[in-house]
């Protein structure tokens, strides 16, 4: 097992990494301060590991929730489940959340902890390479809006994650690649050897090679922990983990949710934001190529959906990054080095969009 902590004074955590973290009941309840838990899950992973957690915390007063699996129960609806399960059973301060699952579990989790009675504590397992590399750490939690993606949500650091590589021997293909999404991403904005071994080692990768992922999910994690020791709720520096979200949220929200994974959305965006970049003087056009053919090394859509341009331009000036109505990005200064910028100008973005297929 790999131990990292994740360096934020008196809200500092641990992330554990390794196989078969979920047999070991210790691990989790070490970092249970009360008598009061409740496990939020979903109706997938519930029969695949919901037992071996429950075993975990015999002794304790235990609650569980089982939401509806996929990005469309993101909302503020399928949440208040857990306020009403919370309260049904009583559940007071000292109470702490266990999200067991992906993102979609983890920010719906880490968002009701952040607001039932205030704040209470919580615990994140992510069981998808998503969650394990990017969603579990950090502290964003939340939940969709129908005209825009996250948008309702707090920071709100968990007390540890935990993350079990065995549980990746479950996920389905798709889901995999769409975690070496953002995989990638941290090679493209801050760690260029890394990008470098992502494209000696994709092959393994996809075939869920373990002690691969193994690697990479401690390499991707050690550079989102440092990202967000610096610049926790995102007021700098912390908005370079968002490359490609601008036009991957644009790309959720258009197609609905779920019909399109955050993790595909992400790798257009990503390429989007490289011919942008490109455009701008920054990346070559063989970094564009090389790019585009590690995402499709990983199985990933490298084309937009069909939306038209106007559509694409009015969802993204929907984004968080948006500052006085400026749309600012995240874009590439070199490759394994990303750049925030609101001078791009919008004749680029279109010319950008049109040239990936965007009518
Ligand atoms: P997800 O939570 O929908 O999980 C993907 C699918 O895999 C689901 O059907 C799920 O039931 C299933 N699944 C999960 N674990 C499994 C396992 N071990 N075996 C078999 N099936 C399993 O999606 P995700 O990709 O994990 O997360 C995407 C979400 O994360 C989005 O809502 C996105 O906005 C959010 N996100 C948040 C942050 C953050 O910083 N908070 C960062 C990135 C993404
Ligand atoms: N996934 C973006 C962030 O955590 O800031």
């Amino acid at each position: 097992m790999q131990t990292l902590n994740v360096d934020l004074g008196d809200r500092s955590y641990p992330i554990y990494i390794g196989e078969d973290l979920l047999t070991q009941p210790e691990l989790l309840r070490q970092h249970i301060q009360g008598r009061q838990v409740l496990v939020v899950t979903n109706e997938t992973i519930a029969p695949l590991y919901l037992e071996q957690v429950r075993q975990s915390l015999a002794g304790l007063q235990y609650s569980e929730v089982i939401l509806p699996d996929g990005e469309q129960h993101k909302t503020l609806g399928v949440l208040s489940r857990i306020y009403d399960q919370l309260l049904i059973d009583k559940h007071n301060r000292t109470t702490t959340l266990i999200a067991l699952g992906g993102g979609v579990v983890g920010d719906m989790t880490g968002y009701a902890a952040a607001s039932y009675q205030r704040g209470v504590n919580f615990i994140q397992i992510p069981t998808t390479l998503l969650s394990q590399v990017d969603s579990s750490v950090g502290g964003k939690t939340g939940v969709n809006h129908p005209l825009g993606k996250n948008m309702i949500g707090a920071f709100h650091q968990p007390q540890c994650v935990i993350a079990d590589t065995n549980s990746l021997l479950t996920l389905p293909a798709r889901e995999l690649s769409a975690g070496i999404a953002e995989v990638i991403k941290y090679g493209l904005i801050c760690d260029a050897p890394f990008y470098s071994w992502l494209q000696e080692n994709m092959a393994g990768l996809v075939q869920c090679d373990k002690p691969l992922l193994a690697e990479a999910i401690l390499r991707s994690c050690e550079n989102k922990a440092k990202v967000v020791a610096s610049d926790e709720r995102e007021s700098g520096i912390r908005a370079i983990l968002n490359l490609g979200h601008t036009f991957g949220h644009a790309i959720e929200t258009a197609q609905g949710y779920g019909n399109w994974l955050h993790g595909e959305a992400v790798a257009v965006g990503m390429l989007l934001a490289a011919d942008l970049s490109a455009r701008m003087g920054w990346l070559q056009s063989a970094d564009v190529l090389s790019i585009k053919g590690l995402l499709e090394q990983a199985n990933l859509p490298v084309v937009p959906p069909t939306m038209s341009c106007e559509q694409f331009l009015s969802l993204m000036a929907v984004d968080k990054k948006v500052l006085d109505g400026r749309l600012r990005l995240v874009l590439l200064k070199s490759m394994g080095e990303a750049i925030i910028t609101s001078e791009v100008s919008e004749a680029d973005v279109r010319a950008t969009l049109v040239t990936s297929g965007v009518a």
